[in-house]
């Protein structure tokens, strides 16, 4: 059996420099002439990724599940091409996947539970404000389904950055998940995935800190993708399990 590509996904919280990370690999891919393709979850341009620009923008209003499955349905779209190329011996740098559907939904709490606001118990004294994680608004497990038999990716690079350093970075704060408390939920969940995935056994899941010099960054993720994107992968594509 000839070697197919690796698809190697790139994942963090919002302004972790994801994208121009995934876009200075692609160019390094194609200098050293290795088929290479950039793909981006989520993809804006078709008709299901034009209502989650929307919602992100917050131009609409969606049911926190609805918004889940468009976000999961928006993968599908391309869930065959990605085989197909990947198939072709095409390496797949994909920013972000499955793992961000996760992570963001299952970190969303109802705006009431947000912690810290102080309550009055009925005989008028105050109860001093809890840090204790509010409920989820969608369950854990509800939220990977969708998602389950997506081609699983051969490689993660997960670029950690504290959320109290990305909300400084330029244009934090101009989509529906950039605030603070959001991604500082969003990524203790990542911790989880992260957990999960490597039980599974199926990718690999790789941190990387996010929080250094760009080229810095850049020269950590060469590090950990050139071998496999030079020489293929033997096995068979994985799928993303329950
Ligand atoms: P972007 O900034 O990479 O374009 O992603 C837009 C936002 O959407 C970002 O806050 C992460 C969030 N997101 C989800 O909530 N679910 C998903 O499945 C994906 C791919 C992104
Ligand atoms: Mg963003």
């Amino acid at each position: 059996m000839s070697k197919r590509g690796a698809f190697v996904v790139i994942e963090g919280l919002d302004r972790s420099g994801k994208s121009t990370q995934a876009e200075t690999l692609i160019k390094r891919l194609q200098a050293a002439d290795i088929p290479s393709k950039l793909i981006k979850f989520p993809d804006r341009s078709t008709p299901i990724g034009k209502l989650i620009d929307s919602y992100l923008r917050s131009e609409t209003e969606l049911d926190d599940h609805a918004i889940h499955l468009l976000f999961s349905a928006n993968r599908w779209e391309l869930a065959s091409s990605i085989v197909k190329d990947l198939e072709a011996g095409t390496v797949i740098i994909c920013d972000r996947y499955a793992f961000s559907g996760i992570a963001f939904s299952a970190s969303k709490v109802a705006p009431s539970a947000q912690p810290d606001a102080p309550t009055t118990t009925p005989t008028g004294s105050n109860i001093a404000p809890t840090h204790k994680t509010p409920p989820p608004l969608l369950p854990y497990s509800w939220c990977r389904s969708p998602d389950v038999s997506l081609p699983a990716p051969d490689l993660t690079l997960f670029l950690d950055i504290l959320p109290e350093v990305a909300s400084q970075r330029a244009g934090f704060g101009g989509e529906r998940y950039e605030n603070q408390e959001h991604q500082e939920r969003v990524r203790e969940l990542f911790e989880r995935v992260a957990e999960e995935v490597e039980a599974e056994g199926i990718g690999k899941w790789v941190v990387l800190n996010g929080g250094l010099e760009l080229q810095e960054v850049s020269e950590s993720i060469w590090s950990e993708v050139k071998e496999v994107v030079r020489q293929g992968v033997e096995g068979e594509l994985g799928n993303v399990k329950r």
